[in-house]
């Protein structure tokens, strides 16, 4: 039987959703124009698109491929009521033209499962390798200095996911270091940047096959250099899928797998930890939280003088989840490509085939005058009494950690990891805003906002 899903105010009679044509510069190939348009600035072009059509509901060519764009509340609710749970996309349909096919291997339905299993990303087995990761990137800050406020949340972030990730041997000094510079080679975010003409030069191409050829013998060797681990006792992702998923799986299929997790787990927390460093200490607008959140940690950290917060109490630190969350819901300016409908989509009488390509921006609802008083302005304040605060869970106005079916599993483990950073970042160390704050770089791969510069801080550690 095939379900429809429809709202209540859906009309009967079905049509195509109207196509955006304007910036289809180049007529015989009328996807490029959008495609072109869509990869340089995603938000932008979607809020024209919208208008352009006065619809919420838009098509557009992407890279040969009709792409479906559904905005407002409406829409949102409607895929949040909805029974079509099981919209498909996983990291194939990210990654799919970014990443040699060798390397990325085939859609599959096991990795995939795993990747988004709740107890694979149990933190409590996680918290220790994050305080040693801490530890180590603030320790190495030494007394005083500048740095990046984007770059200190890389590392912490990286060093991080690569312990809970992969295990205690990345730590080691040449493969962590190697480790690192592949990876910033060849992840798509970094290595396209801006210029997605990439994408059509050979030369890069072939420069990344050579990258991610080694990057795949260097993540085998760590692979296979990895003792069994009885069940019960797995310290890290790796162990976890060694023990289940991948023990059915090529080493090649494996490779794939925990370089793309590895990209969900560090790209969008280091985008997050510095972006609220940045909401939180920057002075050039009246900012009453840096103040408040400082206090906060103050008197949590004089209840526990001897080390790191215990979990209970980053839990109390509800000042600093407010900012975190206005942050989140502030920062986000890109575009969520990631639901393919297994079910028609009805919407305003227009139907979104199935198979399609749907994307639900969260900057919509999340600057949706509707939904929010001054929406543009930063107001941790806001979300006191709110559902979200207190479930901690998406709903259709907020959902910095996506959204339906394919919800962030690293959502609970990341506002942890969050708070163990800043907590003991403003333990050792006075930090203050020392340059200009950037701009937002959209971009369509993160699903969080880029900066479009650094955001320079001084440091100074307490004695
Ligand atoms: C502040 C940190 C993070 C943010 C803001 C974030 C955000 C997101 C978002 C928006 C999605 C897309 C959901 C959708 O398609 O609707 C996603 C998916 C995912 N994230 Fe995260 N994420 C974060 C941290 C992490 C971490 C630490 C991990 C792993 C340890 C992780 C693993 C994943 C995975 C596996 C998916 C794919 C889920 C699926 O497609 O079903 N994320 N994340």
């Amino acid at each position: 039987m095939t379900r429809t899903l429809v709202g209540s105010r859906a009309a009967t009679a079905r049509r195509e959703p109207p196509r955006v044509s304007r910036w289809s510069s180049i007529p015989e190939l009328p996807w490029a124009g959008s495609a072109l348009a869509f990869t340089r600035r995603p938000i932008t072009f979607l809020e024209r698109a919208h208008a352009e059509c006065a619809s919420d509901i838009v098509r557009f060519g992407y890279f040969g491929k009709t792409l479906y764009s559904v905005r407002g509340r409406e829409a949102t609710e409607l895929f949040f009521d909805s029974v079509n749970l099981d919209l498909k996309g996983g990291f194939v349909e990210i990654f799919g033209g970014l990443l040699p096919k060798r390397f990325l291997g085939e859609e599959d339905d096991d990795l995939y499962a795993f990747s988004k299993k709740r107890s694979v990303f149990n933190f409590g087995a996680y918290l220790d390798a994050v305080h040693v990761s801490t530890d180590e990137v603030l320790r190495e800050l030494g007394k005083s200095g500048e740095i990046d406020l984007f770059e200190l949340s890389s590392q912490l972030s990286f060093r991080a996911a690569s312990r809970f990730m992969l295990g205690e041997t990345i730590a080691s000094p040449g493969f962590f270091a190697r480790w690192r510079e592949l990876f910033f080679a060849t992840n798509p975010v970094e290595s396209l940047g801006r210029f997605q003409w990439n994408l059509v030069n050979p030369l890069f191409w072939r420069k990344q096959n050579e990258l991610f050829a080694e990057l795949e013998a260097l993540l085998a060797r760590l692979i296979d250099a990895k003792d069994p681990v009885p069940p019960g006792e797995e310290r890290s992702f790796l162990e976890l899928a060694l023990n289940t998923v991948y023990a059915r799986k090529s080493r090649e299929q494996a490779v794939a797998h925990v370089y793309m997790m590895f990209l969900a787990a560090y790209l969008n927390p280091t985008l997050t930890l510095g972006w609220t460093l940045v909401d939180l200490l920057r002075r050039d607008r009246e900012n009453p939280h840096r103040f408040s959140v400082q206090d906060e940690l103050r008197r949590a950290h004089a209840r526990h003088p001897d080390g790191p917060l215990p979990r209970a109490a980053l839990d109390e630190l509800s000042i600093l989840q407010l900012c975190v969350m206005e942050t989140l819901r502030l920062r986000i300016r890109a575009v969520n490509v990631r639901k393919i409908v297994n079910e028609p989509f009805v919407f305003r009488g227009c139907e979104i085939p199935v198979g399609a390509l749907v994307c639900n921006s969260p900057t919509f609802a999340h600057l949706d005058p509707e939904s929010y008083d001054a929406p543009l302005e930063h107001r941790p304040e806001r979300w006191l009494g709110t559902p979200e605060l207190e479930r901690a869970t998406m709903t259709a106005r907020y959902m910095p950690f996506g959204t339906f079916a394919h919800i962030c599993p690293g959502k609970k483990l990341s506002h942890v990891w969050l708070k163990v950073a800043i907590s003991e970042l403003f333990r050792r160390f006075d930090v203050e805003i020392a340059g200009s704050i950037p701009n937002v770089r959209e971009g369509i791969m993160p699903v969080l906002a880029d900066r479009d510069g650094p955001c320079i801080a001084r440091y100074r550690r307490r004695a």
